[in-house]
């Protein structure tokens, strides 16, 4: 069966006084481009009726008051498909046949199939390939049993089946309704004094930070309905109003921003100079409560995902050297195998920046199904998995725009490795090695260093095979080098465990081919040296990543010596390396090809 969705994208709502609100939804959507970049569109309430723009492309460059200078509702969409064209047709919104209903959509209405050929049988006529469409007619058919348009998408939602947020509005009503199981939507209130003036709805906050830090959390299974000055939470299954709290979000807009950056990559590898630092920043009493829960676990799994899985690896050497105690990872999307080890007394540790992903929720669900506690280490507050965890850390890294993972990693080795102390009864011993190591990456992160890895990407930006070894917990950064280097400069990148090379590997290397050698200053140093004196034989051009000079290595980028914390400092020029990879092919590498920042389907 073919099919046609748009998992990963980004959705924007407005309703409220200002009347700028396409030029706030295009300028929200922006800063929601990082989700789903390969079209959009906006829709607002013109009079009685509904207008609308959408275009295939990036929304970088649109200027969102030209649409409209006199609307207070819109709804807008930066999509990102997998399958189905990227057309102006399957860009959102979608619409009902007489455009009286628009729906912006995250997700995948799995059964949309048999929900098309059902309204298809009624008569209704469709003009695009997207799951969504079914959506703005299923509500029409609606509204003919109840004339009410909240009702009318309570009654969908009821049918749509998979993991989903959408947001919908009617050209004759002056409200706006949002619904979500499975798929993020936030809500932001603006207040005048304490009078609400406006309220947005968005996949992710940096979409209306700039008017406001008030949020309120649509749950799994929820909806609401706003008209601009109040708002009605309620269950989408039963009707039911569910009560809701404020809360106040911390992160400063500048945090989020690009500043003087050219990208979104190199401003975030740049906070490096602080993040680390503030993923520290942990309150003692509570990692002492996580160490212990762990003691007391029979049974500890790591799961993550891509650079959060290379986290989740690394940790599982943290964990046995610094504290000698046995964890296990599984990739998010493999752990369902694993639910036969699972008992109520197992620990499950989820590693998420976005907090959203679909494999790692999976993983939590059995693990939950079967009893089991889930800790989460997550970046956004707030988030599924935040929310939907016994004990959560955050790791304080501000927000991560940028599609490839940078100073969310650190954070995270920052705060498994906290914990691994914690474990090992050395809590302020951890605190002060990771301090030292944060306040050393400010140090490395001058100009000059970024300067020599620029000259660096330059010498081999060419190539098109690259491969890294690392040993210890410098194998998996090897292997989240080569995540790095791939998605942001699309060469050819592999990372393996030194000692597995003569194993086969090795048969890739010639004349000339880059081989980045991860090096600590530790018990496994005289190892992964021979390692690559048996590339160098092979005629593989060594670059040494290490803290002490060696004569093997073509080319040297120093780190400092970091002890248990190595594998924090030496990812970091990598991440530069690859940045400028990027850069120096022609690449975008704030929304590389093909990926998405948050994949919120399995
Ligand atoms: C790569 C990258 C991804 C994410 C992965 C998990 O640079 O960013 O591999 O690490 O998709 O995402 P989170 O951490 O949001 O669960």
């Amino acid at each position: 069966m073919k099919h046609y969705n748009a998992p990963m994208c980004g959705i924007f709502g407005y309703v409220g006084t200002r009347k700028d609100s396409t030029k706030m939804a295009v300028d929200g959507l922006k800063s929601l481009e990082y989700r789903g970049y390969d079209s959009w569109g906006v829709a607002w309430k013109d009079g009685d009726h509904l207008s609308s723009q959408k275009e295939i492309g990036k929304i970088s460059t649109v200027d969102g008051s030209k649409l409209s200078d006199n609307s207070s509702l819109v709804i807008g969409h930066t999509r990102w498909a997998t399958h189905g064209g990227v057309t102006v047709e399957n860009a959102h919104p979608q619409f009902n046949e007489e455009k009286t209903i628009a729906v912006v959509h995250n997700g995948i209405f799995e059964n949309y199939q048999e929900l098309r050929d059902e309204l298809k049988a009624k008569g209704h006529v469709f003009t695009s390939e997207t799951d969504t469409e079914v959506a703005p007619h299923l509500i029409e058919e609606y509204m003919k049993e109840t004339q009410d348009f909240a009702q009318a998408v309570r009654l969908a939602c009821k049918r749509f089946s998979g993991r989903y947020a959408i947001v919908a509005v009617y050209s004759k009503a002056d409200t706006m309704v949002a619904a979500r199981t499975g798929s993020p939507l936030i809500v932001g209130v603006e207040k005048e004094g304490s009078d609400v003036i406006g309220y947005f709805v968005a996949s992710d906050t940096p979409a209306f930070m700039a008017h406001t830090r008030t949020v309120q959390y649509l749950d799994d299974g929820e909806m609401l309905v706003t008209n601009g000055k109040s708002i009605l939470f309620s269950s989408i299954e039963t009707g039911e109003e569910v009560a809701k709290r404020e809360i106040e979000i911390e992160w400063s807009e500048e945090r989020a921003n690009k500043g003087n950056f050219e990208h979104y990559m190199l401003k975030e590898i740049m906070d490096q100079k602080e993040s680390v630092a503030w993923a520290v920043n942990q309150n003692d009493d509570e990692i002492e409560t996580v160490a212990q829960a762990i003691r007391d676990a029979k049974g500890t799994f790591l799961v993550g995902c891509g650079t959060a899985g290379k986290a989740c690896m690394a940790a599982e050497y943290f964990f046995s050297v610094v504290s000698d105690r046995h964890v296990n990872f599984a990739p998010g999307s493999e752990f369902k195998l694993y639910h036969h080890f699972l008992k109520t007394e197992s620990l499950l540790i989820v590693i998420s920046q976005s907090g959203e992903t679909a494999d790692v929720l999976e993983a939590m669900n059995i693990a939950k199904s079967k009893g089991a506690k889930v800790l989460s280490i997550v970046n956004v507050k707030g988030s599924s998995i935040d929310r939907a965890s016994d004990y959560t850390l955050h790791i304080n890294a501000g927000p991560e725009r940028a599609v490839a993972s940078t100073k969310a990693l650190t954070g995270q080795l920052a705060v498994l490795l906290l914990i691994a102390y914690a474990l090992a009864g050395k809590l302020q011993e951890g605190k002060k090695l990771l301090l030292e190591t944060a306040a050393q990456i400010n140090d490395m992160l001058n100009p000059r260093y970024i300067d020599r890895l620029k000259q660096l990407a330059d010498i081999i930006k060419q190539k098109e095979d690259l491969y890294i070894i690392g040993k210890s917990w410098n194998y998996p950064m090897a292997l989240e080098s080569a995540i790095k280097i791939q998605e942001v400069s699309y060469i050819h990148a592999e990372g393996f465990a030194a000692g597995e090379l003569k194993h086969g590997p090795i048969a890739l290397i010639e004349e000339g081919t880059p081989c980045i050698v991860l090096v600590g200053k530790d018990e496994v140093m005289p190892d992964i040296l021979s390692n690559a004196v048996q590339l160098k034989a092979r005629g593989g051009f060594i670059i040494g990543v290490s803290p002490e000079k060696n004569e093997i290595f073509d080319e040297w980028i120093k780190v400092p010596e970091a002890g248990a914390a190595q594998a924090i400092v030496n990812i970091i020029p990598i991440q530069v390396l690859a940045y400028f990879l990027a850069v120096q092919r022609g690449k975008d590498p704030d929304m590389p090809r093909n990926l998405a920042k948050s994949v919120t389907v399995k």
